[in-house]
């Protein structure tokens, strides 16, 4: 089990938990995610936006969520990870873009590609802007920040999929990397294809074990637990079907995913 050490309120729906030391999540590559149990609840996915300290970045959306989200210092939480595989940081130039919390799992990332001296471009799209998430921290690492909100109370008044389609197609980037909702994960992707730039993106599907056995995260010949979360494009183009299409829940039907 691990402690809870800080909590910190990004919006008023979102929070990042840091957790205690752990060496593994230090050595984590970005991208990769951890299953976190709730005693009493529920053990949900969920990216790691920190490596050191460890901590995860989340939105109150249901029950196990909700009792993330009213956790303070000193409780315990069980953690199993890093699972799954992350980014490859490719190129001297790259573009990250993020939607809603979506972004946090970037950070790492950012942070990995800074030091490296890497010249990183980050747009991060919200609703509005009391929902932005990481703004400052990802200002202060990256080449360039751009921030749109869809009702233009901060920033550009647009949709992060539309600014990033503008930029992959003016500027040249090596590598296109994305999070977030999946109707604007596709868009980043078929800019990408179009313009020929390769492209990582993060993908979430209904995930029970987290580590390949029970088959919930299908997404075609994929699981997303243990091939993924994170998808480049000749991953991507075989499972054009399901990718921005649909979904499984947890009884394994189909639904549509978030657009
Ligand atoms: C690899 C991965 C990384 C993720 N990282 C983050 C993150 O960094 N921050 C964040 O806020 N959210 C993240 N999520 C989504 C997060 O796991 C769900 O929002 C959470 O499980 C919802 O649980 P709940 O009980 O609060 O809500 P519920 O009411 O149970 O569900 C709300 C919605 O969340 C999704 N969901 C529920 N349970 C699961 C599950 N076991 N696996 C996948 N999706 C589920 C479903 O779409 C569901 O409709 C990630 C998901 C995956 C697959
Ligand atoms: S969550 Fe069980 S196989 Fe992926």
């Amino acid at each position: 089990m691990k402690r809870v050490e800080k909590v910190f309120a990004e919006t008023s729906t979102v929070k990042t938990i840091f957790l205690s030391k752990d060496e593994e999540i230090s050595a984590a590559t970005p991208g990769q995610f951890l299953m976190v149990w709730i005693p009493g609840v529920d053990e949900i996915p969920m990216s790691i936006s920190s490596k050191t300290p460890p901590g995860i970045t989340f939105r109150k959306v249901g029950e196990a969520t909700d009792a993330l989200f009213k956790l303070k210092e000193g409780d315990l939480l069980g953690v199993r990870g890093p699972l799954g595989k992350g980014f490859r940081l490719e190129g001297k130039r790259i573009l990250v873009v993020g939607g809603g919390v979506g972004v946090a799992p970037l950070f790492p990332l950012v942070e990995d590609a800074s030091r490296e001296g890497v010249e990183v471009h980050v747009i991060i799209g919200a609703r509005t802007g009391g929902a932005l998430v990481f703004a400052e921290r990802m200002a202060r690492l990256s080449s360039g920040l751009v921030v749109l909100t869809e009702d233009g109370s901060v920033g550009f008044r647009g949709m992060a999929g539309d600014f990033a389609e503008k930029l992959i197609r003016e500027k040249s980037y090596d590598q296109i990397y994305a999070c977030g909702p999946e109707g604007m994960l596709l868009k980043v992707f078929q800019v990408a294809e179009e313009v020929g730039v390769g492209v990582q993106i993060a993908l979430e599907r209904y995930m029970k074990c987290g580590i390949g056995i029970c088959g919930s995260c299908g997404l075609g010949q994929y699981l997303v637990c243990k091939d993924g979360p994170i998808f480049d494009g000749n991953m991507l183009r075989r499972v054009l079907d399901e990718f921005g299409v649909f979904r499984r829940d947890s009884y394994g039907c189909k639904e549509k995913v978030e657009r």
